[in-house]
């Protein structure tokens, strides 16, 4: 611990007035500081949070931000971290970082004998609690230079609270956690409610997070121009769509049925895309300001695809997910979880067209 930052945190805490339970904990703002600091490693009562005595770093109730969040968020408010991987509960949009702890997500050919881990799995948050350690493969952020051995909650969310769609670090920003600059602005969408537990809430075709432009450029602030420079052949993100891609997004309803959907109702959370006029309840195909987006293919934390796919992209069809590997399969809507659906790639080029099972 820096001695100036106790110094700070002494002094502000002095002026931190604590706020009433009836409002909602970091309500667009800084939550009160004893929410998560403790000023002398005690509980309140004298006995020590930290039992070895030394006390964590910054003064946090929890060995590091990471666990610090989870204490409230793990398997309520958002439910990030599951329990079990295997039942990781309903998908909300940013999937779930309990999939961290598969032991095999390859549900490829022979995946059973060459196991992927679950580092894999998405952003490999470092959690003491849950005994996650820096992703194993990527030492830095692909295409950029965040450090995998700082990546935590507050790599990409403000425990100090800003305006910002789900407290996400912005242009101008500081990160302490990675010791980090942000450049590009955070996005611009609408998140589901919490719910409660009697009453969830989650993601369906017409209930879903609302993404209105900027994740692509968001992601760029630790992934450069990762799959976003048409001169180096990587998948374009952050672009608007050729009338012959939004018509085959709006006509495609699934292997078994490519030519039956319409633009009315061809919207489906698992293949998203930014769009200015974006709702929650948003149903339609892509317009002429729908963008395709790195959040199209990827869902934010983790999932029990490789690489956070917002499906399994090692599957040829969609009855092979969580065969090899029994691992969770993934939940499509409607027409979309056929047996015989292949990979979601389709809903924008349908290069399943000449597929035998089609009709
Ligand atoms: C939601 C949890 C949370 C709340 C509430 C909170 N902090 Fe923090 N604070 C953290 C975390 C986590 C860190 C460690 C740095 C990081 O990971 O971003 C931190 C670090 C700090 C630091 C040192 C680094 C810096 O950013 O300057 C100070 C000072 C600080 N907090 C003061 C406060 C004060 C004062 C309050 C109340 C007005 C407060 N905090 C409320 C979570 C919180
Ligand atoms: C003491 C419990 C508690 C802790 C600790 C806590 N949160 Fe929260 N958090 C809440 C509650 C309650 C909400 C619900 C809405 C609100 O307060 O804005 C919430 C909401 C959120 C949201 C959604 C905000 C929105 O308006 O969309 C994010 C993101 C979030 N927390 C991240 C974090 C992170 C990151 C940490 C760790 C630095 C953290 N929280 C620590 C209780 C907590
Ligand atoms: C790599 C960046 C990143 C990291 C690391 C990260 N988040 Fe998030 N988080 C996001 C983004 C982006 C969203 C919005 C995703 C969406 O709407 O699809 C989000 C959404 C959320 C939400 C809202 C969830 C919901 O169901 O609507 C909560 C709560 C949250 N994060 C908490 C956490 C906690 C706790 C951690 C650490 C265990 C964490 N995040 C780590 C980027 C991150
Ligand atoms: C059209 C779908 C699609 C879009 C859009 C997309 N990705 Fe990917 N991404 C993939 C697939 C599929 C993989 C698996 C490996 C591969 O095929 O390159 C992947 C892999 C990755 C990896 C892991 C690479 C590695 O070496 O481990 C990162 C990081 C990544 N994407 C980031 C991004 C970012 C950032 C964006 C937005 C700028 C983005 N992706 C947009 C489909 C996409
Ligand atoms: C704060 C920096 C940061 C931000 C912001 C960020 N990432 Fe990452 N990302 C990392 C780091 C560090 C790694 C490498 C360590 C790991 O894989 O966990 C990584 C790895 C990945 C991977 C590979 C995961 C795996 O192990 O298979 C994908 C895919 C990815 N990021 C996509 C995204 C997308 C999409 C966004 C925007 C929604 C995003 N990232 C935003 C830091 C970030
Ligand atoms: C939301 C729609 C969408 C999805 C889903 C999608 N793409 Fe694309 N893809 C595009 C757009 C837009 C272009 C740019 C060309 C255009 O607009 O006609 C493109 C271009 C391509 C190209 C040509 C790139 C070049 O430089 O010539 C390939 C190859 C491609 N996509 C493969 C994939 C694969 C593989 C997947 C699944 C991992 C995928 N796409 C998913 C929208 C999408």
């Amino acid at each position: 611990m820096r001695r100036s930052v106790l110094f700070l945190l002494v002094t502000a805490a002095l002026v931190c007035l604590p706020l009433s339970n009836a409002l909602a904990f970091h309500d667009q703002g800084v939550a009160y500081c004893a929410g998560c600091h403790t000023m002398h490693n005690t509980n309140g009562n004298g006995a020590l949070i930290d039992t070895t005595g030394a006390g964590y770093d910054y003064l946090l109730k929890f060995s590091n931000a990471t666990d610090l969040c989870l204490s409230c968020h793990a398997t309520s408010r958002g439910a990030v971290w599951a329990a079990s991987p295997t039942a990781p509960g309903n998908e909300r949009g940013p999937g779930n970082f309990a999939f961290l702890l598969e032991d095999n997500i390859n549900d490829g050919h022979n995946g059973a004998t060459s196991p992927i881990l679950g580092h894999r799995a998405g952003h490999t948050v470092i959690s003491p609690s849950r005994g996650t350690v820096a992703d194993l493969l990527n030492p830095v952020s692909p295409g950029g230079n965040y450090p995998a051995a700082s990546l935590g909650c507050t790599s990409c969310h403000d425990p100090h609270g800003n305006a910002n769609y789900r407290l996400l670090y912005g242009a101008g920003d500081h990160a302490e956690a990675g010791n980090f600059n942000y450049t590009m602005a955070a996005p611009v969408a609408e998140g589901l409610g919490f719910g409660t537990t009697s009453n969830p809430v989650f993601e369906t075709v017409d209930n879903h997070v609302a993404y209105k432009s900027g994740m692509s450029g968001w992601c760029a602030n630790c992934h450069g121009n990762f799959h976003q420079n048409s001169t180096q052949h990587r998948h374009p993100s952050g672009v608007t769509m050729s009338t012959a891609i939004r018509n085959i997004y709006n006509t495609y309803n699934g292997t078994i049925d490519q030519n039956g959907g319409n633009a009315a109702t061809a919207y489906i959370p698992q293949v998203a895309f930014e769009d200015p006029d974006m709702t929650i309840a948003w149903t339609a195909g892509p317009d002429v300001d729908s963008r395709v987006s790195c959040i199209t293919c990827h869902r934010a934390h983790a999932t029990s695809g490789q690489n956070s796919g917002r499906w399994d992209f090692n599957i040829t069809v969609y009855e092979e997910d969580g065969v090899e590997s029994n691992s969770w399969v993934m939940p499509q809507p409607g027409n979309y979880g056929n047996d015989n659906q292949r990979s979601l790639c389709n809903k924008c080029h349908n290069k399943d067209k000449n597929d035998h099972n089609a009709f």
